[in-house]
């Protein structure tokens, strides 16, 4: 602690001067580590004027700074100075839904991609999703950034949505718990880590206009269950508030959503962070706005001088100015911005791409495996391998997230793709090398842009992989098909070789009219820097198939809530929806709460694959199910592996009936490793605001006595033991 304080007063002194002659400064009193967060920050502010105040609440678009820029400052989201007389850092921002973005940074920026973040999220598994956020977090660190615009915990409400890659999952409780571990794994690194886009910013279709119109319980049930979650379990030091209107009201000033949810009843210490480009006045500040981002897009810069005149009109007190800067101050002191100042080296990206494998391999999704045509046998004589540029690498999403790992290749995007893209994006590490590398056999590989001569390659082989993709990306929306007539190939190639292997590499849900053509069809998501290598690992069985969906894929558009997507028709460009239409509409989510599994529920309608489906190359069987009531729903079942191949399994609990009332909630689920004949005891507790619901008028939770009924099941649609149990009535206060 010493040698650590010592340090620090000379990185303090440092950064007091400049370069020039230190001053044997006193460590100044926050800098004392035994201090509490709050403590520290109030001590510093009241060294502060009000306009270093200020400085702490706007931000730069170092992107678009042109030669204003400083040296040191990368081309990157965001950069506020701090306030160098007295040693409080500056800022350093970097988008990171799935990496330390550096698409803007040249070639030889390396920065090692995760997969998306529905294949994170399809892991199930906490600990992945914390290692993942510890590595980008130390990536961050060495790359000189200290807080990560990452943790995108919007519910995935819309399949179209064209960055639902940056987020997780259609379950609150899903999307919470990963979204939450993978900010603590960033904020290891003694870096500040957002959760965004706060709220409802589930579609990309207006987003800077669409107003977003929900009954207000069913948003505590859904989109802000996911976001209470997150924030409770990882402790985010920012919120970022995204474009939409909720109600009528942007989401950057909506006092009910800022003030009230998220800082009153969530009494969360954090400071809250705008969408580049999101602040619409300075009363934003009095809804709960901490901080002004990427201000070189606003109309003007609301929190600099409007935000002084403001407080010298009496429109905005000073003690609310004070409140936004204490929250940025304390967020730094917390998560050990001040103590642990962001030193650059250079990456480690072996063990880095490390991480981002395993996660691509927890995360990949066998949808069906008819005849045992996976795991690909090595000794097979010939494997055929066509299309989705398998040669090349593997897809990546678009946008302000984007990744490029050194080696990554750019191809033009559709017509009507945002105009700020890179193209569509191929991570280096290519599954036909990966394929090659294991096959005893001969490979061969077709590109699939001629389906005839595609169909003849697959003829006589032993098996083809045929893989297909589709591009989405931040600004734009998708079809729920696959481009470029890749259907048609699909179709034409499994009717030439029935032993077809199929994977897909999506943003999100896909329809697959040729689904019961192919005897396997695995879902690969966008799977990151290594993930060729993950995807052939899979496919040869070298660890289990063994993701989960994060989302049901729907059978058709017809079962979908909206089965057209709002905004969308005045605003498409062949097939690519327009993120900035001028004209506000609505978006209304009348299916409230029961978002993707709850809504089939709901309808009885049969999805072609249901949330939580993977297949696994061994069987489980669940039995001897307890359920204890009281309180909270407990059920207690063993898992056992009964095939000859060790696997992992991720039994899910999924509540049907509360006190009367049918309710579909997933509850909780646990994710085990067997060996073959191996049995493993999981427990399950709900958390009691899983089996309740919201009173909106009372301001809190209601569980209803009553018999609750909940089943076991390997996925939401396929009950495999019930169970009931007696809950007392309580009422929990947010
Ligand atoms: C995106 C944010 C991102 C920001 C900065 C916005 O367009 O919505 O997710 O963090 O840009 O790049």
């Amino acid at each position: 602690m010493l040698r650590h304080h010592h340090l620090l007063a000379a990185v303090w002194a440092m950064a007091l001067c400049g370069a020039a002659a230190a001053a044997p400064a006193a460590t100044p009193a926050w800098m004392d580590a035994k201090l509490t967060p709050d403590r520290r920050a109030e001590l510093v502010l009241g060294e502060m004027s009000l306009d270093e105040q200020i400085a702490l609440l706007h931000g730069d678009f170092p992107t678009l700074m042109g030669a204003k820029r400083p040296p040191g400052v990368q081309v990157s989201a965001g950069w506020l100075p701090g306030v160098p007389r007295l040693g409080v850092p500056a800022l350093y921002e970097s988008d990171a839904s799935l990496g330390v973005a550096n698409a803007r940074r040249g070639p030889k920026d390396d920065a090692t991609a995760l997969p998306s973040g529905l294949a994170l999220a399809a892991t199930w598994d906490e600990q992945a999703a914390y290692a993942a956020g510890a590595m980008i977090g130390k990536e961050a660190r060495q790359k000189g950034f200290n807080v990560l615009l990452a943790g995108g915990t919007n519910l995935i409400r819309e399949p179209r949505n064209g960055r639902n890659f940056e987020y997780l999952s259609e379950d609150p409780l899903l999307s919470g718990r990963i979204a939450g571990a993978s900010i603590r794994g960033i904020q290891s690194n003694h870096i500040i880590s957002t959760t965004k886009h706060y709220l409802a910013n589930d579609q990309e279709t207006g987003r800077m206009v669409a107003s977003v119109e929900i009954d207000p319980a069913a948003l505590r049930e859904s989109d802000l269950l996911a976001f209470e979650i997150a924030v409770e379990t990882g402790k985010p030091g920012s919120v970022m508030c995204s474009y939409n209107r909720i109600g009528g009201t942007y989401a950057c000033e909506h006092p009910a959503m800022l003030n009230g949810v998220l800082k009153g009843d969530w009494g969360w210490k954090g400071f809250v962070m705008s969408d580049w480009g999101a602040v619409h006045s300075v009363d934003a500040a009095l809804a709960g706005l901490d901080q002004e981002s990427g201000q070189q897009l606003d109309r003007q810069v609301f929190f600099d001088a409007p935000l002084k005149a403001a407080v010298a009109g009496g429109q905005v007190p000073a003690a609310r100015v004070r409140d936004m800067a204490k929250r940025v101050l304390r967020a730094m002191f917390a998560e050990g911005l001040f103590d642990h100042p962001v030193v650059a080296g250079g990456l480690d990206t072996a063990a880095d791409g490390a991480v981002a494998q395993r996660a691509a391999e927890g995360g990949i999704v066998l949808l069906k495996n008819a005849g045992g045509v996976l795991p690909l046998a090595a000794t097979a004589k010939k494997i055929v391998v066509i299309g989705g540029r398998a040669d090349v690498g593997v897809m990546s999403g678009g946008g302000s997230s984007q990744v490029m790992p050194v080696g990554s290749k750019s191809f033009p995007a559709p017509k009507g793709a945002p105009a700020w893209g890179g193209g569509i994006v191929f991570h280096p590490s290519a599954p036909l090398a990966a394929i090659k590398a294991r096959a005893k056999g001969q490979v061969v590989f077709n590109d699939g842009s001629d389906f005839a001569a595609a169909a003849a390659a697959a003829k006589g082989a032993d098996v083809v992989v045929v893989f297909a993709d589709q591009w989405a990306s931040e600004g734009m929306d998708v079809s729920l098909s696959l481009a470029d007539a890749q259907d048609g190939l699909i179709a034409a190639v499994a009717g030439a070789n029935p032993n077809t292997v199929v994977v897909l590499q999506t943003g999100a849900p896909v329809l697959m009219p040729w689904a019961g053509q192919a005897p396997a069809i695995v879902e690969a998501w966008y799977a990151g820097s290594r993930g060729g290598e993950a995807i052939a690992r899979v496919l040869f069985g070298e660890v289990d198939a063994q993701g989960r969906l994060p989302v049901s894929f729907p059978a058709s558009l017809s079962q979908l809530p909206r089965p057209e997507l709002p905004g969308a028709k005045d605003f498409v460009v062949e097939g690519l929806a327009n993120a900035a239409p001028m004209k506000p509409f609505d978006i209304r989510y009348d299916e409230g709460s029961d978002v993707g599994y709850r809504w089939f529920a709901r309808t009885g309608a049969q999805p072609l694959f249901p949330f939580g489906r993977g297949l696994s190359y061994t069987t489980f069987r669940y039995a001897g199910l307890k359920v204890a009531g009281g309180r909270t729903l407990s059920a207690s079942f063993t898992v056992t592996n009964t095939g000859r191949r060790a696997g992992v399994d991720t039994p899910q609990v999924y509540l049907t009936d509360a006190a009367g009332r049918t309710q579909q909630r997933l509850i909780g689920w646990s994710k085990v490793a067997l060996k073959p004949g191996e049995t493993r005891t999981v427990r399950v507790s709900a958390d009691p605001r899983l089996v309740a619901s919201w009173d909106e008028p009372g301001h809190a939770w209601r569980v209803a006595a009553g018999i609750y009924r909940l089943f076991v099941g390997a996925d939401a649609a396929s009950p495999r033991l019930k169970g009931e149990a007696k809950l007392t009535a309580a009422t929990l206060k947010p």
